[in-house]
């Protein structure tokens, strides 16, 4: 059985409860395991549809980040009395009374109060470990259950948590299959569609593959057992443990909900806490279709495959490395939380912290040890594979945790362009939809032609000056090239064309667009100088030269009061986010866009501000967070911290619900009508004040 939201007088409980803190923000949307683009599932929070960030209770089921419920349930029993800490179940003891949420880069975690006998501690961890690819490949997450005494009694203690075959396909009436095991102090229901279509989706979920729920064999009273979802749930409620048998009958995911549980009897808990680990994850032998070498697709293994020899090698490796893992994880949430106070303050700490696993969720490890590549899925927006102007925003988190990962993004683009794949001279939009990367051979890609010339040239040498690796930009050389001629021709004075921000429109001589070329024009110069040709070095140099003076006629209206630029060439009363700026100082190109341009925009957008943010354009009072951010990191002070003070104020009460959208309404702090982008890697832009040089 299947409800969305608990019986009435279960939920009357729930509700008088105390309140639950938010640390150091209450986030539209709480992570729980996120960590690919296939293991995605969060809490929604925000009032659109959110339950206001309750882990049990009414509307507080884990979802996909598509929406589909992803079925995770979490019961305890104290001196034989049941309560529900996760999930809303049919089968629903009372809820625990939830007092503190709180989240770091890589984790959420919640406190319990139950009955005030106990309290526990849920953590939900997804590592991060961009430089760690052993560890980055793996598609797990980690669930820890902490539980202790707080009256002073000793208490008998049983934790209880299923999973649902949900996790394993996004269409409910597909048969799965599944089985239990143990192997190296590991116990693990292992579950999968019994009709796998590899590299296929529905509903964004993967049709292929096989789930993983560990714990560790070793504990002394670990009962565990598959069945239907009530079941498995009252036999916990009146037992306090489980019958260590398999359901035999294969069945739907929603026939008769089959769940995967374990039961950890702790016995008497007194004043030390008492963990039960859990691990949650997915491997896919393969992983993308690619069409990059070669004539035609070929199949991109995961990453993972260089590593482990089989899944029960990969699953048990992970399962015991979670005291690594969680020193790995404390170091790197440690590392954001000082560097984000050292550069902004607490309401820029607000906003990285929650925009780290989100990224990293998008990304799918592939490939080999020796030749690693990254693919980006689109998540939200039409699911494109290697967007490069999404790449684009989300640059600054990887050159801050591990800059090599910008490149592993940017092979599959040069690979499926330098193979002969894209008949056009502009740089590509995109690879195509998630997980199939065959590319646009006929040149029928969404056209950012100006934007994506830019991107691929800026980013480019924004990884070879962090990685100092200029063997990296002779061996792209003559495709830089190529999109740099584009640019001599096409960035002064734009087509009607869009930009990244396709959902405004499109629109002829965009100022900030231009801004892209001809800094990309001025990067083609600096490419040229480190790879020794010293004549492009200086024809490009001569052209964004000149490029970016008349640039500063065409674009800023100096009459106005104060001066700004504007969204368009000679529409004196438009505006928007100079946000391409941002790449001069990124590429240390000091002042080449002179300070003059910096100091305007800083005086201007403060006195264009809405409730909720600098508005993105004139078109719309809609704005971005990613680009919000990248102009706060090149402002004056004050405007960078009005901004950051507008973005971190917009995540604790913004009414949107699913994964921290990057595009909201600015005046009402909601979705644009129509628009409800979510789970987006562009979040990894905000960390622009940590990738300067
Ligand atoms: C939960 O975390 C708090 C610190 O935030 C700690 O004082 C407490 O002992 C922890 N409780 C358990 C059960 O781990
Ligand atoms: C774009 O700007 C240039 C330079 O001001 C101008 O000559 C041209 O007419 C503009 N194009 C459009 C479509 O407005």
């Amino acid at each position: 059985m299947r409800l969305e939201f608990a019986a009435l007088g279960l939920l009357a409980e729930g509700l008088a409860n105390a309140a639950s803190t938010f640390s150091p923000a209450r986030p539209p949307s709480i992570p729980l395991a996120v960590r690919a683009p296939y293991l995605n599932s969060w809490l929604n929070v925000g009032s659109d549809g959110g339950n206001g960030g309750y882990l049990a209770g009414e509307n507080s089921w884990a979802r996909f980040w598509n929406q589909q419920i992803t079925g995770w349930v979490g019961l305890v029993r104290v001196d034989g009395t049941a309560y529900t800490w996760m999930g809303a179940p049919e089968v629903q003891p009372q809820v625990v009374d939830q007092t503190e949420f709180s989240y770091t880069s890589t984790r959420s975690t919640f406190i319990m109060n139950v009955a005030g006998k106990i309290s526990m501690n849920i953590t939900f961890m997804s590592p991060v470990t961009p430089d760690d690819l052993k560890r980055q490949s793996l598609t797990f997450s980690y669930l820890d259950v902490a539980v202790q005494s707080i009256d002073g009694s000793t208490h008998d203690v049983e934790v209880y948590a299923d999973v649902s075959g949900e996790w394993a396909s996004g269409d409910t009436a597909a048969v799965i299959q599944w089985d239990y095991g143990t192997a190296d102090g590991v116990a693990y229901h292992s579950f999968a569609r019994q009709d796998q279509a590899e590299l296929t989706e529905i509903n964004q979920q993967a049709s292929w593959g096989t789930w993983y729920w560990s714990t560790s064999n070793n504990y002394p009273a670990l009962t565990y057992q598959s069945g239907a979802d009530n079941d498995l749930r009252n036999l916990f409620v009146s037992n306090g443990k489980l019958s260590n048998t398999k359901d035999t009958n294969f069945r739907a995911v929603n026939d008769n909900w089959p769940v995967f549980a374990f039961c950890n009897g702790l016995g008497p808990v007194g004043s030390n806490a008492v963990s039960t680990v859990f691990s949650l994850g997915l491997t896919q032998d393969n992983a993308i279709s690619f069409l990059g070498e070669g004539s035609g697709l070929t199949t991109v293994p995961s990453l993972w495959k260089s590593y482990f020899s089989n899944d029960i090698d990969a699953v048990t490796f992970f399962y015991n490395d979670y005291g690594d893992a969680f020193g790995l994880a404390t170091a790197l949430d440690n590392k954001i939380a000082s560097d984000s106070l050292a550069a902004a303050g607490q309401d820029y700490l607000v906003i990285t912290t929650l925009s780290v696993r989100q990224t990293f969720g998008a990304l799918q490890f592939t490939g080999t040890d020796s030749a690693p590549l990254v693919f980006l899925k689109e998540i939200s927006s039409n699911s494109d594979i290697q967007t490069v102007d999404v790449i684009f925003p989300a640059m600054p988190l990887i050159l801050y945790t591990n800059p090599k990962v910008l490149a592993y993004l940017l092979d599959p683009l040069f690979l499926n362009q330098e193979n002969g794949h894209y008949p056009n001279t502009n740089a590509i939009h995109d690879l195509g939809t998630f997980p199939v990367a065959k590319g646009y051979p006929d040149g029928s890609d969404e056209p950012q032609p100006l934007e994506e010339c830019g991107n691929m040239i800026i980013m480019a040498l924004a990884y070879a000056q962090r990685a100092a690796d200029t063997e990296y930009l002779n061996k792209h050389y003559p495709i830089l090239k190529q999109w740099a001629g584009y640019l001599v021709d096409e960035a002064l004075i734009p087509a009607n064309q869009i930009s990244t921000d396709d959902f405004a429109g499109p629109l002829s001589n965009q100022t900030n667009l231009a801004l892209k070329g001809i800094i990309g024009l001025r990067a083609m110069s600096e490419i040229a100088k480190l790879t020794g040709n010293s004549g492009d070095e200086k024809t490009y140099g001569d052209t964004a030269t000149s490029y970016v003076s008349q640039w500063q006629n065409l674009g800023i209206n100096s009459a106005a009061n104060p001066p700004h630029t504007t969204l368009s060439y000679g529409d004196g009363a438009s505006h928007g986010l100079l946000y391409n700026l941002y790449s001069n100082s990124l590429l240390n190109f000091g002042d080449f866009v002179p300070q003059s341009v910096y100091d305007i925009q800083s005086a201007f957008y403060p006195t264009v501000a809405d409730e909720y943010g600098i508005p993105l354009d004139t078109r719309h009072t809609w704005t971005k967070t990613d680009w919000m951010l990248f102009c706060a990191a090149i402002a004056s002070t004050d405007t960078r911290d009005k901004i950051i003070k507008l973005v971190a104020n917009w995540i604790n009460v913004t009414p949107t619900n699913k994964a921290f959208t990057d595009l909201y309404d600015a005046v009402t702090g909601d979705y644009p009508s129509g628009l409800s982008f979510t789970a987006r890697p562009v979040v990894g832009g905000h960390f622009a004040l940590l990738a300067l040089p």
